[in-house]
């Protein structure tokens, strides 16, 4: 399943031509005609700058989820393609249209500091947040003609509740511009990604993740040509290719052997990062922070036991792409023999080499 992101001249929607009204974005998803009405339907709930709050919102969803006629011809129930279209937009807030067939969610998520609300015009909904303790669930499932609002710090995943198709209409304020994705763990839900959004509820969800990157790199690329680099800098991938190119490249079952010998495994995922994915037994943990004050020989806050000019460290991230600048900046300190995990800790797992879960802090 995947997620749509309609914006301009997708289904139901008609390519703006005429003026638009203050307070409305040129080019949102809907026609002039249509960004009128809904404008009108609107009058005296949504502000033309500030912040609602969610005291205010649920009247914003409220009146657009009691008047199908604004948008239900415009509606698209797709079984594998999650869909929405957004509605209006002003400087205080913005409102979308989206439909939800049975299996389609949201995935964990926030609304990057918006408040929020949605309305259920049609079908049933259903809701899992979590509670203000920050460890616990709670759910609750919202029929057609009920709405809810939250604060700025809500976190929910939100999924079609049974039944039939559904259809709901969402309010953000401030207008939606990011949201982080989270994944639930044994310690709770766990920050996974930030991303920059255009749709609300579906830039990601659910195997959604190729619409959101494609979305992505598009942006990048419109950034990318207004971007002006002063001269002498090097980009990120330059930067990566020069390190590697003075540094021996460990594959995994070559670490292994490694360490067998007198190699040590240096670990500078963060926390976050290992209780997601895992960690490898034995690894020595050092934070990407604290890297060469605890393994330059010269430092006060030195391990003694890792920070000799002859030990051969390995370092492991991710990935292996951060774990080759660190490699790099600690044969700088003198570390001449030091090196990184080609492919990082996912090189290591899919090699069928020793993990084990993150180990609790606690
Ligand atoms: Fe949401």
């Amino acid at each position: 399943m995947s997620v749509a992101a309609v914006g301009h001249g997708g289904p139901g929607a008609q390519e703006p031509s005429g003026a638009v009204s203050s307070g409305l974005r040129r080019g949102w998803g809907v026609s002039p005609g249509r960004q009128e009405a809904i404008a009108r339907a609107l009058q005296g709930l949504v502000p033309g700058g500030g912040r609602l709050s969610p005291a205010r919102l649920p009247a914003v969803t409220g009146v657009l989820a009691a008047q199908p006629d604004l948008w239900a011809d415009l509606v698209v129930h797709d079984p594998d393609v999650r869909w929405y279209l957004p509605l209006h937009r002003s400087n205080s807030c913005d409102v979308w249209l989206l439909a939800w067939e049975r299996g389609q969610d949201t995935d964990w998520h926030d609304h990057g500091g918006s408040s929020g609300s949605f309305a259920v015009a049609d079908g049933c909904l259903v809701e899992q947040y979590r509670a203000a303790s920050g460890r616990r669930f709670s759910r609750r499932q919202l029929a057609a003609g009920q709405a809810v609002a939250f604060g700025p710090g809500h976190v929910h995943n939100v999924a079609h509740g049974g039944g039939g198709s559904a259809t709901s209409i969402h309010a953000y304020s401030p207008p939606l511009l990011a949201m982080t994705y989270y994944q639930v763990t044994g310690y709770g839900l766990i920050a996974r990604e930030t991303v920059a959004i255009e749709g609300a509820e579906g830039a990601r969800g659910r195997g959604g993740a190729e619409t959101a990157l494609a979305d992505a790199t598009a942006s990048a690329a419109e950034l990318r040509s207004e971007v002006v680099l002063p001269g002498g800098t090097q980009s990120i991938d330059e930067l990566l290719a020069k390190a590697r190119g003075g540094l021996e490249r460990m594959r995994p079952e070559a670490a292994l052997a490694a360490l067998t010998d007198d190699a040590a495994l240096v670990d500078i995922r963060p926390l976050e990062q290992r209780i997601v994915e895992g960690e490898v037994p034995g690894a020595i943990i050092i934070g990407r922070n604290v890297l060469e004050w605890r393994l330059d020989p010269r430092s006060d806050a030195r391990i003694p036991a890792l920070a000799r000019t002859d030990r051969h460290i390995i370092v492991m991230c991710s990935e292996g792409f951060a774990s080759t600048l660190a490699a790099a900046s600690l044969r700088k300190i003198g570390l001449h023999r030091a090196t990184y995990l080609e492919g990082g800790f996912q090189a290591w797992k899919a090699a069928g080499l020793p993990t084990r879960p993150a180990q609790s802090p606690g």
